[in-house]
């Protein structure tokens, strides 16, 4: 497994297991089967309702904490009370601090919920801060009211959206960026254009690996979702080849702006609205 280094002096694997849209008990099977195949990085979130069960998983795999990054994101509707929200967290999934809090959405107070953050990392509860789903804008408003640099930006990133313009801003404060939906969620015209089954090919690799070995190579860190143990495996089977840069340009091309999501403020509005008893999980 390969690192990477952030701007606060952590160390962040470049692979982990994404927990979106799973079930608890397909989230605890995921991590731990992620765990026992050499992951060291799980990404979940208080809006997956499945905390509690990706807690589970850490624990079943077996490893000490300290050798697993734990990755989670508080849910707009915490952020008025984020500091509570923050020991819930902690609580729901059975750590004594999380590696890496994001922001999930740039909705509500955002702002307060971030200076929340700062002091759970000096009271020892988190180690490193990030925003996910923030554009620019957003951004450069929470850097200009508080003191921790985010770490990471977590963002839909893939061949058809590298996410550049944002990765050029971010460069300077030495932020790196989090790809969800890495594989575009699965995307069959993107899993299967023709640039990744020739690289397959060349390689012995999947259109998959092929993929994520050109994140990894962007200086992406990816977080693919699945289910599938063969797939969970493969995933992280992507350190022993490497893409020349011919071939990185060649997938640089298939750049189209599309995107699989968009945040309106419609969207951002009903996030708010959206609060459900995190609690209430198995
Ligand atoms: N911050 C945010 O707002 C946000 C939003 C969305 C997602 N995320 C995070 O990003 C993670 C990744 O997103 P995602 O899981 O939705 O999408 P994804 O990783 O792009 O794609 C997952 C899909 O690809 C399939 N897949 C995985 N590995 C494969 C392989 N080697 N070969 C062929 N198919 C493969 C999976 O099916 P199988 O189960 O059959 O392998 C699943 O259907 C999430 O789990 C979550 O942690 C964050």
């Amino acid at each position: 497994m390969d690192f990477i280094t952030l701007n606060n002096g952590t160390k962040a694997p470049l692979v982990g297991i994404g927990t979106f849209l799973m079930q608890p008990k397909d989230a605890e099977e995921a991590v731990y089967n992620a765990l026992t195949n050499g992951y060291r990085l799980v990404d979940t979130a208080n809006g997956y309702m499945n905390e509690k069960a990706v807690g589970r998983g850490l624990k079943r795999s077996g490893l000490k904490r300290e050798e697993i990054y734990l990755v989670t994101k508080l849910w707009p509707s915490v952020y008025a009370d984020a500091d509570n929200a923050i020991d819930a967290t902690l609580k729901r999934l059975d750590a004594d601090y999380i590696d890496l809090l994001f922001l999930h959405q740039p909705a509500g107070d955002y702002v307060g919920a971030y200076k929340a953050m700062e002091r759970a990392v000096k009271a020892g509860k988190v180690k490193s801060l990030g925003l996910s789903n923030f554009p620019e804008e957003q951004i450069q408003e929470v850097i200009a009211a508080t003191e921790i640099k985010p770490a990471f930006v977590q963002v839909e990133a893939h061949p058809y959206f590298p996410e550049t313009a944002l990765k050029a801003y971010l460069k300077p404060m030495g932020t790196a960026v989090m790809a969800w939906y890495p594989l575009g969620h699965g995307d069959k015209s993107l899993v299967e254009e023709p640039v990744f089954t020739k690289l397959a090919e060349k390689y012995g690799k999947s259109n998959a690996q092929i993929i994520l070995r050109w994140h990894t190579q962007s200086g992406n860190v990816v977080i693919p979702g699945s289910k599938n143990v063969q797939h969970i495996r493969d995933n992280i089977d992507i350190f022993d080849f490497i893409l020349t840069d011919e071939e990185m340009t060649e997938i640089a091309k298939l750049d189209s702006g599309k995107r699989y999501y968009t945040a309106t403020p419609e969207a951002l509005q009903g996030y708010l609205n959206f609060a459900p008893d995190f609690d209430a999980q198995p």
